[in-house]
């Protein structure tokens, strides 16, 4: 059964401005965002998977972005090394919960900007991994070297589309979702090189974060605001699984951010 990571939203809000969608002035409404979080925690809850919530921490309140606490693969767990100061307390408050749970956490060199499972998301058997606006594409040289699987390093280019998680959901068939446009030419030949069946998404569509889907076997968990995707999807025999995530996108996250996969992979290769 897949294990993934959750952190409640107790101290969660729009505090800063570190990605375009995030306004000061246009906060959280704090029994939606309890609503609409308890509404991911409930659908994955259902699914087949067991859902392990670590603390939140006040001052902290991105944590809720547990995509962003690193990379797990097998018992190994890469933290992030944060771009933005804003974020980089949240840290060692993961690695030290993931090292009490028995991973082993092997941490990366410290200039190299990293953002885990946010920037890096296996896809058959590449890991696919986004730099520029958050991660360092030479973070991406030594997660490679770490876990000594092919690495893929693909340029994001809309900075509304920030992390490679917010316009690429690889799928088990070995196709993927994905929003071609917040890649550069080299990236998206890239990835139809490797990857077959790619189904594209609606820029309207990928405005609501659409592609940042938690894919569960056949059951994929995605912001609402997709028909066209969904009903892609369905013709494909995934059961989808649309929530309200406004209050999430006002911070540029939504369920897949959500969430960190304990293991993404069981192994790299
Ligand atoms: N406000 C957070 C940030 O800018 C959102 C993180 C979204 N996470 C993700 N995996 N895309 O860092």
């Amino acid at each position: 059964m897949r294990e993934l990571l959750l952190c409640p939203p107790d101290y969660y809000g729009i505090e800063y401005e570190i990605n375009p969608w995030m306004s000061r002035a246009r906060g959280a409404d704090t029994p939606l965002v309890q609503a609409q979080w308890k509404g991911l925690f409930d659908t994955l809850s259902k699914l087949d998977c067991q859902v392990e919530l670590i603390p939140p921490r006040p001052k902290l309140p991105d944590m809720v972005f547990t995509a962003n606490a690193g990379l797990t693969v097998g018992r190994r767990f890469i933290p992030s090394n944060f771009r933005h100061k804003e974020r980089a307390g949240e840290a060692p408050h993961f690695a030290h919960w993931m090292e009490e749970h028995g991973y082993e956490i092997v941490w990366l060199p410290k200039n190299l900007y990293f953002e885990g499972e946010g920037d890096a998301l296996f896809g058959g058997d590449v890991l696919f991994c986004g730099y520029k606006f958050r991660s360092d594409i030479n973070s991406h040289r030594a997660v490679a070297d770490i876990l000594g699987c092919l690495v893929i390093s693909v340029e994001l280019v809309d900075p509304r589309f920030y992390h490679i998680d917010t316009c690429f959901c690889p799928l088990p068939d070995g196709g993927a979702v994905w929003f071609p446009a917040a890649f550069d030419e080299y990236g998206q030949s890239t990835i139809r090189d490797h990857l077959r069946d790619l189904i594209d998404v609606a820029p309207e569509e990928a405005a609501h974060f659409s592609c940042n889907a938690v894919v569960l076997d056949r059951d994929i968990v995605l912001p609402e605001g997709a028909p066209k995707l969904v009903a892609t999807l369905r013709e494909r025999g995934y059961t989808c699984h649309p929530l309200p995530m406004t209050e999430f996108l006002k911070a540029g996250g939504a369920c897949k951010c959500l969430t960190m996969f304990m293991p993404q992979r069981e192994k790299a290769t």
